[in-house]
């Protein structure tokens, strides 16, 4: 019986399971909750899920789900075997620990005067998550804060797939637009109605995004994004009426979009700079933000330096055999301090473990190389606890009677090399920056970690396999989401906004890919020591 792929969302479980299972019990098997009162005998219809592709509906499909709803791609999850590889979303599921607070620069900042009686909403539109932020415009206040997974991602966990998506089908560039908008309505209103405020009121939106999420919600052709040499459609700072982009809320308010700085480096890393005043500083400074696409920014006293790292998925978990995101259930971190017993593990919820996010992976890989379980090259040696699984050699995290667990959790070798791709990408792209730049590593001051990976993970272990330049940990700062500051600045500020269309266009961005000799920096970047590769 062939083996179908149903990864599910927003957990970022995946599990390959013979094609005659249905959704429910591929589910069923990584223990997550799809309700099923009638035990899948398709009469409660209460195990809706949305799914990519959606199969023809079935009888209990039509007659449980109203007409739209299975336009949109819900079935009942009993009714359905997994014929293809499907990517499901469980909407009553716990929504992933998503990362809203982030620090600023203490410098000044500029903020309009005026704006008496106005609200208005700053918007950091990432290719996994949404944060939305309800700023009372005339002292900068924050009064309320709203985030969600990004509802694209059903059509792929990295911006090319979405690009990919927009392209292949006739109406795949207007669904992924209308159902992003429909998100950022969902999440002004919760806004509006905890703040009681109206929608009149909200006047301003600064929206901040890499260049895939800001072509994609805005209708824009995405195919320049998707080849060589990656350029956007739009680099400019934009400035639009919300009802013109289709937002049905805030429909009088403007929308204001930072500036891209190249294909894959948008107005979020736009934001980034802005919040820590980058183009400011009297020091040396490296800004990394982690996610599917590493952005890494290099300041020379203001002098900015940046490029884009391809680090794919790994540190969301999503190529992790047993990866996941960091939400309930999710082991956030691991210590092995023998590792020939179990490891102690810290689930989030403190609940039975289902996964690995990517901070616990950094744990495992920093300890596992530490004991001599795996090399600086990578390969997994036999001990203790690891064990031969379908995937070869895999160190063994749980079995069901360790630490609360109910089914085996490994590391894999596999994963091993996907964290090595994974690093190997930042710490080349800071290494060839750092080169351009003439800046060795006893230069920098400060290295700033951005994003919720950057805040979650404990240095010590990132520092130790060299998925960062080998600097002091004192050094290391997490900001946060350094891009949602940003927004907040751009949202109250005309002349942060103009100062930071200047500072885009006088910002150096590095093609990694045509850098000289960047394969082998690359290989070498991917051993697990901290060490520099050039
Ligand atoms: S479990 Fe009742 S309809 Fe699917």
């Amino acid at each position: 019986m062939p083996k179908k792929l149903a990864v599910f969302e927003p957990s970022g479980l995946r599990i390959k399971i013979d094609a005659s299972n249905t959704i429910l019990d591929a589910a069923r098997e990584l223990g997550l909750q799809i309700s099923s009162e009638c035990a899948g005998r398709g009469i409660c219809g209460k195990c809706f899920v949305t799914v990519e592709p959606a199969a023809n509906p079935s009888e209990a499909d039509i007659t449980h789900l109203s007409e739209i709803d299975r336009l949109r791609g819900i079935r009942l999850a009993c009714q359905h075997e997994l014929q293809t590889d499907t990517r499901v979303v469980i909407p009553q599921a716990a929504q992933a620990k998503i990362l809203m607070g982030g620090t600023a620069s203490s410098m000044e900042w500029n903020i309009d005067q005026d704006l008496t009686g106005q609200k208005g909403i700053a918007i950091d539109l990432g290719t996994t998550t949404i944060v939305a932020y309800l700023l009372d415009m005339e002292n900068g206040i924050q009064i309320g804060q709203a985030a969600s997974l990004n509802p694209q991602i059903i059509y792929g966990e990295d911006v090319m797939s979405r690009i990919a998506h927009a392209q292949k089908e006739e109406e795949g560039k207007r669904t992924l637009k209308d159902i992003v908008l429909r998100k950022l309505d969902e999440l002004i209103k919760d806004l509006a109605s905890s703040a009681n405020i109206s929608f009149q009121e909200i006047t301003r939106l600064s929206i901040v995004g890499n260049p895939a999420m800001h072509h994609l919600l805005l209708g824009l052709d995405t195919h320049s994004l998707g080849r060589s040499p990656y350029e956007p459609v739009i680099r400019d700072a934009l400035n639009l009426k919300s009802e013109g982009m289709g937002l049905t809320t805030a429909r009088d308010a403007s929308a204001y979009f930072a500036p891209n700085i190249a294909g894959f480096v948008g107005g979020d890393t736009a934001a980034f700079i802005l919040s820590q005043r980058l183009d400011m500083t009297d020091q040396i400074v490296l800004g990394i933000d982690i996610g599917t696409n590493g952005e890494i920014v290099l300041s020379v006293r203001g002098d900015l330096f940046c490029c884009s790292a391809a680090a794919g998925s790994a540190f969301e978990g999503a190529t992790i055999k047993h990866g996941m995101r960091g939400q309930e259930g999710a082991i956030e971190h691991v210590s092995i301090p023998n590792p020939d017993e179990a490891p102690k593990i810290y689930v989030i919820g403190n609940v039975v473990p289902r996964g690995l996010c990517g901070s616990a992976i950094v744990d495992i890989v920093a300890q596992l190389k530490a004991s001599g379980i795996v090399e600086v090259g990578g390969q997994m040696q036999g001990s203790t606890r690891v064990v031969e699984t379908d995937e070869g050699r895999a160190y063994l995290i749980t079995d069901p009677d360790e630490n609360g667990a109910d089914r085996r959790i490994v590391f894999t070798q596999k994963d091993v090399r996907q964290v090595q791709l994974a690093k190997g990408a930042i710490l080349a792209g800071a290494s060839i920056l750092m080169e351009s730049a003439g800046i060795g590593v006893s230069d920098i001051d400060m290295l700033l970690l951005a994003g919720a990976f950057g805040t979650y993970i404990d240095p010590r272990n990132a520092l130790a396999i060299g998925l960062l330049p080998p600097i002091d940990q004192e050094r290391v700062i997490p900001v946060g989401n350094a891009a949602g500051e940003g927004a907040k600045r751009l949202l109250l500020s005309t002349r942060e906004r103009t100062l930071i269309e200047k500072v885009v266009k006088k910002t150096n961005y590095l093609e990694l890919a045509r850098y000289e000799n960047f394969d082998k920096i690359f290989v070498r970047s991917t051993l697990l020591e901290a060490k520099m590769p050039l």
